[in-house]
């Protein structure tokens, strides 16, 4: 199993691409924003990308979809339907964090419409790259349509903005939930056995193990919401 990090946008995101060692197929999980690296990696490695798999609709997951796409317009788009919404509403999305409209371009937050998703996430579908599969979990509450990756044969899971080392999803963003949040984590990421190796959205990569012991947010003794990152 191929894994490759690049850390885009001012959002510090884990755009990564993945992909089976033995007949190269690919995909990318959130492309954060334009990259000629990850262009090149696709391409120098000769992977066949097969899709844009989207963890859910925030701009630093989605913000590179159109060049990517446009770079490999056989490649599905897949995102769940609970986040669609957020996804053709990218131009706008900036404006959440309470950024004004005239200080995106000098964020480099000015999107232009993103492409149409091919398909949708389905909870409890197995979703093959090759000789992977990975089983798709639909976890909301940092999103509404927040889906995690988990390959059970390599024990590794992509769980976008839910879960960190150390920390959870922030909530406070539309369509959060605490609530649902930590339903989701326990239920679908913390059920996966503790050597799982945990891949998140932002940050370094942890395990199940370690966050079941360590994170405070998933500690009953700490129930304050709050969480990190977009
Ligand atoms: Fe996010």
């Amino acid at each position: 199993m191929i894994i490759e990090r690049f850390v885009l946008t001012p959002f510090q995101q884990n755009t990564r691409v993945v992909a089976c060692e033995e007949t190269r197929r690919a995909i990318c999980i959130d492309p954060g924003e334009e990259s000629e690296d990850l262009f090149e990696f696709i391409s120098k490695n000769e992977l066949d990308l097969q899709a844009i798999a989207l963890t859910h609709g925030h701009l630093d997951h989605v913000g590179g979809t159109a060049h990517l796409s446009r770079k490999f317009p056989e490649a599905e788009i897949i995102l769940h339907k609970d986040d669609a919404d957020l996804y053709y509403g990218l131009p706008q999305q900036p404006l959440f964090f309470g950024m004004e409209p005239h200080q995106l371009a000098a964020l480099g937050l000015e999107y232009e419409d993103p492409p149409r998703l091919t398909r949708n996430w389905e909870d409890g579908e197995s979703y093959e790259v090759g000789t992977l599969r990975f089983s798709v979990r639909h976890c909301p509450g940092h999103t509404r349509g927040h889906v995690v990756l988990a390959e059970e044969n390599e024990k590794k899971v992509f769980v976008g903005d839910c879960l960190f080392d150390g920390s959870i999803g922030r909530t406070d963003l539309p369509g959060g939930s605490y609530e649902q949040l930590i339903d989701s984590i326990n239920s679908k990421i913390l059920s996966l056995a503790d050597d799982f190796v945990v891949y998140s959205g932002h940050g370094p990569e942890t395990t199940v193990g370690r966050e079941k012991t360590h994170n405070p947010f998933l500690n009953q003794a700490s129930r304050s919401s709050g969480g990190r990152y977009v």
